[in-house]
């Protein structure tokens, strides 16, 4: 999809002036932000700056203190995560959270208990086509598996329910670089087929190569949001944005350790 296609207003996932307190106080506050189908939409920023809790707020995990993510008019704020995902909302969370001890062909069966027989059948055919690797890996215990094969066992899991928007938080955390360049194709292809991405990576010109609309968060809040076409030709615009929020703009040094 082009960045200038017009894309009809109930296809997309609304999220309204959302706010998420953990611990000491609120890490989201007030964050507004729309998930287009088919595209993908990188959401950038330091550590700390409240991506992740975005992410599980959306997904029903943490419960928003304010604020609504709509899809079709329908209200999915409050729901619990089960609910969220049965309406077309999958998260990946920071993290690869597999059940080790299961075969790969166990933790997908995990992820689509709730789907009927043929629509469980349908969508492993889907994922095996996008990661034919786990094709031969499905008896194999999960720990067991490549770091990039744990990471497309938990893409898989997420899509086999086919979702129509899939939030990826930090793909790449841990992954050698050729392991990641295995991966972004499968990104853009879950995209092409109309899911709609939001892409929290801490690679920034991977982000940019990828995304269609940029946000930067810190400290709760969107400082900056931009298309990705104009930020491949004027990065300096996004190096400001990350400034703001004091971390440099180089991708390997903008979070944890660098
Ligand atoms: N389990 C938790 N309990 C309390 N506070 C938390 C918890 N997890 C994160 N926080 C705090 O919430 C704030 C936002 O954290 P969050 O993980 O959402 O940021 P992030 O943008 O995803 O960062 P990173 O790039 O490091 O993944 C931080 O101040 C963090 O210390
Ligand atoms: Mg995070």
């Amino acid at each position: 999809m082009t960045d200038t296609a017009v894309i009809a207003h109930d296809q997309v996932l609304h999220i309204h002036d959302l706010a998420v307190s953990r611990g000491a106080g609120p890490v989201v506050r007030g964050v507004s932000l729309d998930i287009p189908p088919g595209q993908i939409t990188a959401l950038l920023g330091p550590n700390g700056a409240g991506k992740s809790s975005l992410v599980l707020a959306v997904g029903g995990v943490l419960r928003p203190l304010s604020g609504s993510v709509v899809l079709r008019d329908s209200e999915l704020t409050g729901r619990r995560p089960e609910k969220i995902r049965a309406a077309g909302v999958a998260i990946v969370p920071e993290g690869r959270r597999l059940l080790g001890d299961l075969t790969v062909e166990e933790n997908l069966q995990v992820a689509t208990y709730a789907l009927s027989r043929e629509q469980a059948a349908q969508g492993r055919a889907r994922v095996l086509e996008l990661f034919p690797e786990l094709e031969k890996r499905m008896g194999i215990e999960s720990r067991l598996l490549s770091g990039g094969e744990q990471q497309m066992l938990v893409l898989a899991q997420a899509l086999v329910s086919e979702p129509r928007f899939i939030l990826m938080d930090e793909l790449s955390l841990g992954l050698a670089p050729v392991v990641l360049q295995r991966l972004i194709p499968a990104v853009r292809s879950i995209a092409d087929s109309g899911i709609g991405v939001l892409l929290i990576e801490q690679f920034a010109t991977v982000a940019l190569g990828l995304a269609t609309q940029v946000h930067v968060m810190d400290r709760g809040r969107i400082r900056f949001t931009g298309l990705a076409s104009e930020l491949r030709e004027r990065p300096e615009r996004l190096q400001s944005a990350y400034l703001l929020g004091g971390a440099a703009l180089e991708p390997d040094q903008v979070r944890r350790g660098a």
